[in-house]
């Protein structure tokens, strides 16, 4: 009798001990917030799998999901990053109407431990953006490895508001993604994972109160879409897209009511929980309902793109619902704000983009690549130049047999169609990524204003990262100036020539001030170069550098010094 009790004893215990290694309580990123901002990306370790060996990470300030950086619309925000790897490193503010040399898309580069200060006034409206690598062809390494963060934009209309925004108690950041682990509990770089990871936990579960709670939810996957819904199919509200409130919460309701995110993707949405407490639901990817030509519903036998996850459906969450917090919303808000979009009338000129499989395109491609504009990413190569201020209509025609989240970095753009028609309530909002699907035509509006450098570019691209290094990417400038943003106000008395310049560089005060000193600085602020100028010499030899653009810097002889961009061919 004892001795049986004392095995059922055991049995209980290791019952308890397997239910409490099922779910892990989900991580909610620490948040920084003011006009300072400091990230450092450091290698790390993480006990990311319960037992055992803990996994080699990469994250900023130690954590992996990365801090959530709170910005107020129209503040001056300064950027600290601080590269602690051993790679060099970008850092792409995702969604971000900003300056190009401050945008951290792959000409930003951050080599190891030197601190990029990119600064910028912040003009985006309230909604969920992000923060991540973005190397040419390091994207997805430096993205698996766990590199990335939120960025969570406040603005008067938004905060009078009659919404949950208690941060991790009614409103919770949920950044989704996939990672394959090898048998040492390493993350495998692959486009399709086979665990899914919310804010970096491994079978997360979360305690939510029984009231109305907000989730900002990313796809921050490689490659996989989720079609999202929740375990008892009960509807829920989608209150932004991408780059800010929709006019009105549209219910997403009926027998399976779902949303379907792509990589690189926000939506903000509400579930009313009010009455439930004690019980739970998941959050799930139903993705056994999706074609097999969008990212995740497609199925592979074996090599990198086979995964448990491919066309199934499966839990994200566990959401177990407790006790109201005082103050509770209750209800779902009939209005949020009044967007205006550009009209297709006001556009100047439509762009044509094609998407299509590299399969068509004889000799120079390999046979897997999907391309932009029949051509790889070339990072010397802009393809367009986009006057200032223009309102434009992007094109996009696929031919390509898979989907593909384009995304373009500067502006948020509106989708006036999708193969001619209207898109969905839920895409009729400011968005920066649309997912093309096979075949497709997608047109979008956007007007490019407030930043003009007609030296650094900005970029768009496939964000399915694997795409995106493979070279599904393509670049813009805006403005048809000669000179940079760097050289707009400081330098007016500086001259330099040729530019682009192949060796030679001339340089000179109009009111020619002798000149002492002459100094190459990477977008970085790294200093490549440095001469001494003597008898009046007024040019410099560039050519020992690399193509790329540079800071010419000049001190005449009373000390004060003057800066201008350049592009060394
Ligand atoms: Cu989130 Cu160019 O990317
Ligand atoms: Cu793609």
């Amino acid at each position: 009798m004892k001795k049986s009790i004392i095995i059922l004893g055991f049995i209980i215990i290791s019952t308890f001990k397997i239910n409490a290694q099922a779910y892990n309580t989900l991580w909610i990123p620490d948040t920084l917030a003011g006009t300072t901002f400091n990230l450092t990306a450091l290698d790390t370790f993480k006990q990311i799998i319960n037992t055992g060996t803990q996994t080699i990470t990469a994250s900023f300030n130690k954590n992996i999901w990365g801090p959530t950086l709170i910005f107020n619309k129209w503040d001056v925000v300064h950027m600290n990053v601080t590269n602690k790897l051993a790679d060099t490193l970008t850092v792409h503010w995702h969604g971000m109407h900003l300056p190009a040399i401050m945008d951290g898309g792959p000409h930003q580069t951050i080599p190891p431990n030197t601190t990029w200060n990119p600064t910028w006034q912040v003009m985006n409206n309230a909604a969920t953006y992000w923060y991540h690598p973005h190397l040419d062809m390091m994207s997805q390494k430096q993205i698996t490895e766990g590199l990335g963060g939120f960025i969570i934009v406040r603005d008067s209309i938004e905060s009078a508001l009659a919404l949950p925004r208690t941060y991790g108690v009614d409103d919770i950041p949920l950044a989704i993604t996939d990672r394959d682990f090898n048998t040492s509990h390493q993350f495998v770089e692959v486009p399709y994972g086979d665990s899914i990871m919310v804010n970096g936990t491994l079978r997360a579960q979360f305690n939510i109160p029984a009231q109305v709670v907000r989730f900002r939810i990313l796809d921050a996957a490689i490659e996989t879409s989720y079609n999202l819904g929740f375990s008892d199919n009960r509807s829920f509200y989608v209150i932004t897209t991408d780059g800010g409130l929709v006019n009105a919460p549209i219910l997403i309701s009926g027998t399976t009511p779902r949303f379907l995110i792509s990589a690189g993707e926000r939506v903000e949405i509400l579930v009313n929980c009010t009455g439930q407490n004690g019980t739970s639901v998941f959050l799930k990817a139903y993705n056994a309902s999706l074609p097999g030509n969008i990212p995740g519903g497609d199925v592979f036998g074996g090599g990198p793109f086979a995964s448990y996850l491919g066309h199934t459906n499966y839990n994200i969450l566990k959401l177990n619902i407790g006790t109201p917090t005082s103050g509770a919303i209750t209800t779902i808000p009939s209005t949020l704000t009044t967007n205006t979009f550009p009209l297709a009338a006001s556009a100047s000129l439509t762009r044509a983009l094609t998407i299509s499989d590299s399969a068509g395109v004889s000799g120079i491609l390999g046979p897997n690549a999907f391309i932009i504009n029949h051509k790889l990413f070339d990072i010397n190569h802009i393809e367009y130049t986009v006057p200032l201020d223009n309102t434009e209509i992007w094109q996009i025609t696929s031919t390509s047999g898979f989907s593909h989240p384009f995304h373009i970095h500067d502006v948020e753009f509106y989708i006036l169609s999708r193969n001619g028609a209207t898109p969905p309530t839920y895409e009729q909002g400011w968005k920066d990524v649309v997912l093309v699907k096979a075949g497709e035509t997608v047109k979008f509006i956007a007007k490019f204003s407030d930043y003009a450098d007609a030296l650094h570019p900005f970029m768009y691209h496939c964000h399915i990262a694997l795409h995106e290094d493979e070279g599904m990417m393509g670049q813009f400038v805006v403005g048809n100036a000669v000179s940079g943003i760097m050289d707009i106000e400081r330098n007016k008395n500086l001259m330099i020539f040729p530019n682009p310049t192949t060796g030679i560089l001339n340089f000179k005060l109009t009111d020619n001030t002798p000149i002492i000193k002459a100094e190459v600085i990477t977008t970085h602020g790294q200093s490549v170069m440095e001469e001494i100028i003597s008898n009046g010499k007024t040019e410099i030899n560039v050519s020992p550098l690399a193509t790329g653009m540079y800071f010419l810097r000049l001190t005449d002889n009373k000390g004060q010094s003057y800066v201008k961009s350049y592009f060394k061919e």
